[in-house]
């Protein structure tokens, strides 16, 4: 699968995730010989660079964050097509010089007309730059050629808001030229989620509320914010990443078999399940909301949330979100799904984790020990790649005694492939015209249905967020909101 000509334009080349994530996948991809040779760049900001000003901040990014080594003839080979235009975003004469400068490389370089808009850039921008390329005639297609929109999140802040973002770039491109990114689809750990339910026999038989008791969706990081506040004021842990990542996680686990991996089939799947998913019905019993105080981290003294440079000090915004979902549907009603996202926990972790019921009678001594058969099948989406099988083993010895056992499947002593990272798979993918791990407009919105009622509810309590130690498993309140079901989160 090699992307044909076309050329990649990136508006918001100046930011952090351009310099740690989309530069250094571009060059990835042409490292592993997944883009022609034609292929062109093109950086859109307002800085007064010109071409080479340009090669030189993506060099020094693949430099600092590529995955594969650096070759010098790979190097050389993209240089060519790297061009800079520089402008903000509401300038027309800024796109006009977009626009001869594409058409410069489609002679040149062989591209056919064959455009990639990446947005990476703050949302209220959207519109702008959306009715930019209307207006000068870059959305427009004749024949074979493409043009098409890369979104990045947020997708709105709520319902409402999605909804006016879906119209307005509904209004320049088709659906099936809009790919919205959440990167945790191009994760190879996430996709292995539908390889592990659909390609084996031996899980699907457990797979529902006979057996299951609760669902555990955590995205633990250890960092803090760093240098997003100007982002992440205001949005929150919920509207950051369980709102994207964590109801995709939701939806992959939950959803019914796919008759086909097609982009049609798939999506259909999540969206009956995630139109089955509600919030829970009391917020205050069945959510929780933290912010980070200062703490530790990794041997080093670090600030409290609203401490950090940019943070005003009356900040309503929360760091750690943690919520219960429910399944209305006849595989999953009883089973709560418990969803957690922080910063500055104790460790960097995601996971999607099962819990089983304990069997229905056990015949041992030592039958007073909680974990005792309480079996639990973990996918480890991250740092620790791979599935844990957790059970009841026989401790060696004399007597009957049972204790927690692990059987693990770690990528990296079963497979010698390396992963791509999330971009270089999404970009390609969107190169390729290639649309299942995209979510469509309707699971945006399913989401967002699924959180507002709490993010209102958060909002009118005016309950600031219940601090908690940088460096702990989160705010009290959390771990209380687990004791009334009866359960414990994970300490992975
Ligand atoms: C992003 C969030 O979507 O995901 C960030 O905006 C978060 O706040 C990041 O840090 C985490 O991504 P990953 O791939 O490191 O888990």
């Amino acid at each position: 699968r090699i992307a044909g000509p076309s050329v990649l334009v990136l508006f918001g080349v100046t930011g952090d995730l351009a310099t740690k994530k989309l530069l250094p996948a571009v060059y990835d991809l042409a490292n592993r010989g997944l883009l022609p040779p034609g292929f062109a760049l093109v950086g859109y900001a307002r800085r007064d660079w010109e071409n080479q000003d340009f090669a030189q901040v993506v060099h020094d990014a693949v430099k600092a964050h590529a995955r594969t080594p650096f070759s010098e003839e790979v190097w050389q080979q993209l240089l060519h097509g790297i061009r800079f235009v520089p402008g903000a975003f509401d300038d027309d004469e800024a796109f006009e010089n977009l626009r001869s400068t594409l058409a410069e490389l489609d002679e040149s370089r062989g591209t056919g007309g064959n455009h990639a808009y990446y947005l990476s850039i703050p949302p209220r921008w959207f519109e702008t730059v959306v009715g930019q390329l209307r207006k000068h005639g870059l959305a427009e297609t004749r024949g074979e050629q493409w043009n098409r929109v890369i979104i990045e999140k947020p997708f709105g802040h709520d319902l409402e808001s999605a909804r006016e973002l879906n119209r307005v770039v509904s209004s320049v491109f088709p659906s099936s030229s809009v790919f919205r990114i959440d990167h945790y689809l191009g994760k190879e750990t996430v996709q292995n989620m539908l390889a592990l339910r659909f390609a084996n026999q031996l899980f699907d038989p457990i797979w529902n509320n006979h057996y299951i008791d609760q669902v555990q969706i955590t995205m633990a990081e250890d960092i803090g914010i760093g240098g997003r506040a100007g982002y992440y004021d205001g949005i929150g842990a919920a509207r950051d990443v369980i709102q994207n990542h964590l109801l995709q996680l939701l939806a992959l686990t939950a959803m019914e078999e796919p008759t086909s991996f097609d982009a049609k089939q798939l999506r259909t799947e999540k969206q009956k399940v995630l139109a089955a998913a509600r919030p829970p019905h009391d917020i205050d019993l069945h959510t929780a909301r933290g912010r980070y105080a200062a703490g530790w981290a990794g041997g080093e003294k670090v600030n409290g949330y609203v401490d950090e440079p940019g943070i005003s000090p009356d900040s309503m915004t929360e760091t750690y979100a943690a919520i219960r979902v429910d399944i209305d549907n006849r595989r999953w009603a009883g089973v709560p799904f418990y969803l957690r996202a922080g910063k500055r926990l104790a460790r960097r972790v995601t996971e999607v984790a099962l819990g089983f019921k304990r069997a229905p009678h056990l015949p041992f001594d030592n039958t007073e020990t909680a974990e005792l058969g309480s079996n639990a099948l973990v996918m480890r989406i991250q740092p620790d790649e791979g599935v844990t099988m957790r059970f009841g083993a026989k401790v060696p010895g004399t007597q009957m005694e049972i204790r927690q056992v692990n059987m693990d499947f770690a990528y990296g002593e079963s497979f010698t492939e390396s992963s791509p990272e999330a971009y270089e798979r999404l970009i390609l993918d969107v190169l390729l015209g290639d649309p299942p791990l995209f979510p469509q407009h309707e699971e945006v919105e399913l989401s967002w249905k699924i959180l507002d009622p709490i993010l209102q509810h958060w909002e009118n309590s005016g309950v600031p967020p219940q601090d908690y130690a940088s460096g702990s498993w989160g705010p009290r309140t959390a771990d209380e909101m687990l004791a009334r079901d009866g359960f414990t989160w994970r300490r992975p």
